[in-house]
């Protein structure tokens, strides 16, 4: 399997973290340096009250908007929730599903996923499949029926063909926000079974084209090595994404390891 048809994919995860008044200065910053960028996928996950702003800015740029979830209902009675059909009304490009700030806070689980990431599909969104929950308990040291259980949950019904929109990441638990990164080996090892399992699961030519990302307490100063990785496709960026400097250092890093 080879990475080069796997464009490098650098995604910020604001989470809700970012005033209002600190938007536009973040990107006067990034926009210029990303917004022509056609050797790496680079996107920013916002708080849906800031999608609008978002889309509006970067309209005609290479730089990608993410929701950071979704409801799976296109409309109807569900007061508080974001509908995926709005969404990608408003241009937004990809939504997180799944991450496990949703599982563990919000009580998400892998059906809730599951109807989460046909509805994204449903509506021309393309999801980022978080996985990690079950896989945090084995800290790096992941066994492939876990792997398979929680992606085959995730993907339930979904076919072939629409995995050329889907990305999955692997987010180890205790790697969020703790400052305490996968190594590189341990992260390598999980997209591999990942990888092994979405074969398993849709062949050969799917498992080598699908994107696998690894986030959890990525720096300008280890992302390259995950970068590195044969598995891994990109970054999911917490902490490290909020400042730009840092997070268009990781770009530059992803676009660095498509030259070698
Ligand atoms: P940190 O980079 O702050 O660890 O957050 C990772 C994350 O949750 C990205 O989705």
């Amino acid at each position: 399997m080879t990475k080069s048809n796997r464009k490098p994919f650098v995604l910020a995860n604001w989470k809700i973290n970012l005033d209002p008044e600190e938007i536009n200065p973040y990107l006067d910053q990034v926009l210029p340096a990303v917004a022509d960028e056609e050797a790496v996928t680079v996107g920013i996950a916002a708080q849906d009250l800031y999608l609008g702003q978002l889309v509006a800015r970067t309209k005609g740029s290479q730089l990608k908007i993410a929701a950071e979830n979704t409801h799976w209902m296109d409309r109807g009675a569900f007061t508080g929730e974001t509908s995926p059909r709005a969404l990608a009304k408003v241009g937004v490009t990809y939504v997180l599903i799944g991450h496990f700030e949703r599982r563990s806070f919000f009580n998400e689980t892998d059906e809730t996923v599951n109807l989460k990431v046909k509805a994204a599909l449903r509506n021309g969104l393309l999801p980022i499949v978080d996985l990690d929950e079950d896989l945090s308990a084995y800290h790096g040291q992941v066994p492939e029926d876990v792997v398979l259980k929680q992606l085959a949950a995730a993907l339930d019904g979904v076919v072939g063909t629409d995995l050329a929109r889907v990305t999955i990441a692997y987010e180890p638990t205790w790697a969020i926000g703790s400052g305490e990164a996968a190594s590189p080996e341990q992260a390598e090892e999980a997209a591999a079974l990942i990888r092994q399992s979405v074969q398993n699961l849709y062949g050969p030519d799917i498992a080598a084209n699908v994107r696998i990302l690894y986030g959890g307490s990525v720096t300008p100063e280890n992302g390259t090595d995950f970068l590195s990785q044969a598995d891994i496709d990109g970054i999911l960026v917490g902490k490290a994404a909020l400042t730009p400097a840092s997070f268009l250092a990781l770009v530059a890093a992803a676009k660095a390891a498509t030259a070698s």
